[in-house]
């Protein structure tokens, strides 16, 4: 049994790691402090790799998260330099508050970066979220997932794929935890206080479709990028497509002059929304477009219809099991996807094992040495 943890640094870096550490600091905060075992100081650190407004605050106040305890303003950068910053950052944190334990989720450039810092300093670390592989190194998350794995104390795991990948490459069994998806636990609080305020706006009155695309394969390439456009467009004329644009996506639209062309197609371009906005808006969705990580999870939990833009995920529970579709990224892929949605036969799916809400508790009593 692991030596339970008195200190812990959590670490959020970039838009999808805030949406799972708001349920973990919601388990921290439940903890009775009276009982001396249970005695755990917790801080959060924000390495400020997503900064701006619609990608950074407004998620912290939307998940009810306060504010960080320290934020780094490590800002944008090439991977080298943005990594380097967030290193040198978080080292002197480190350095300050001693922390017995670190915990990082996901797979951004954040986690791999602290995960680093931390275990060169003899500190532990917890990464939430382990295991998922999607084989493509090609993925910059990809390298960030083999290189904290590798190097974390406890393996918190979202779906049974995890474990297998993880024994694969050696990695001791008793690391491992099974705990569920501290993703879904955020969705279902969320869904369960969504408030008749938080709109962000119009809600399409019909059924409709929404689209995200971020992945620097599908958005940094002009032809790839009109491709995807293209489809969208084409897609949009049998169903509206409302489409929250990411700032890289932003550039290239700007960089392609596409906007018009996307306005006059009934595609609805809508600035990067908060969690709350967001939720209102896909939960209702007849299908989702995506590129994202966390949405193919999203929507296996509800049983929304959703199409992957990618050639491979690092999630195949949600194709295995939810409602989750790899169409690719050609037009052609897309649309006889859609096509075939369009006549009625799209998939249903099951909530995947242990996405109950309730992983993040598992995954603190797991930190506090109580493992079950
Ligand atoms: C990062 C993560 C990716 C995650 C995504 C979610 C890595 C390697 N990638 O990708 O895994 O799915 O976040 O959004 O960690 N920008 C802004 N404002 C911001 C943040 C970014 O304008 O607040 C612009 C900058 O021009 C930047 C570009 O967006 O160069 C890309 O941002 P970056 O953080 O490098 O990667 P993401 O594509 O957001």
């Amino acid at each position: 049994m692991d030596k339970g943890v008195h200190k812990i640094l959590l670490v959020a870096g970039a838009r999808p790691n805030f949406m799972k550490i708001a349920p973990i600091l919601r388990a921290l905060n439940k903890i009775d402090q009276t009982n001396e075992i249970n005695q755990i100081n917790y801080l959060v650190v924000h390495t400020g790799q997503h900064y701006d407004y619609e990608m950074s605050q407004a998620f912290f106040e939307d998940l009810e998260m306060g504010r960080p305890d320290y934020f780094l303003e490590v800002g944008s950068a090439s991977h080298a330099v943005q990594t380097a910053k967030i290193m040198v950052a978080f080292e002197e944190v480190c350095l300050k508050e001693e922390p017995d334990a670190v915990v990082v989720v996901g797979d951004v450039n954040s986690t791999a970066a602290c995960a680093l810092v931390a275990k060169k300093m003899g500190i532990r670390v917890a990464h939430v979220e382990a295991g998922l592989r999607s084989r493509d190194l090609s993925m910059p998350e990809e390298i960030n997932r083999m290189v904290t794995d590798t190097l974390s104390d406890w393996l918190f795991v979202t779906e049974r794929s995890g474990i297998q990948n993880l024994k694969g490459e050696g990695r001791p069994e008793t690391a491992i935890h099974f705990v569920g998806n501290v993703m879904i636990d955020n969705l279902y609080y969320q869904l369960a206080h969504l408030g008749a305020g938080d709109a962000g706006g119009e809600k399409p009155s019909g059924p409709y479709a929404v689209l995200t695309l971020h992945r620097p394969s599908n958005v940094d390439g002009e032809e790839k990028f009109r491709e995807i456009m293209e489809a969208t467009v084409k897609i949009a004329a049998g169903l509206p497509v409302y489409f929250p644009v990411h700032p890289r996506t932003r550039q290239q639209i700007e960089a392609t002059g596409l906007e018009r062309r996307l306005d006059s197609g009934r595609v609805h371009l809508l600035p990067a929304l908060p969690y709350k906005p967001f939720l209102r808006l896909f939960k209702d969705a007849a299908l989702v477009l995506t590129d994202s990580g966390g949405l193919q999870e999203e929507t296996t939990a509800l049983g929304i219809p959703c199409f992957t833009i990618r050639e491979n995920t690092e999630r195949p529970v949600t194709i295995e099991e939810g409602t989750n579709r790899l169409v690719g990224t050609s037009a052609e892929g897309i649309l006889s996807a859609f096509e075939e949605f369009r006549s009625g036969n799209s998939k249903k799916g099951r909530v995947p094992e242990l996405w109950d809400g309730k992983a993040a508790e598992r995954i603190v009593s797991i930190l506090l040495g109580n493992p079950g």
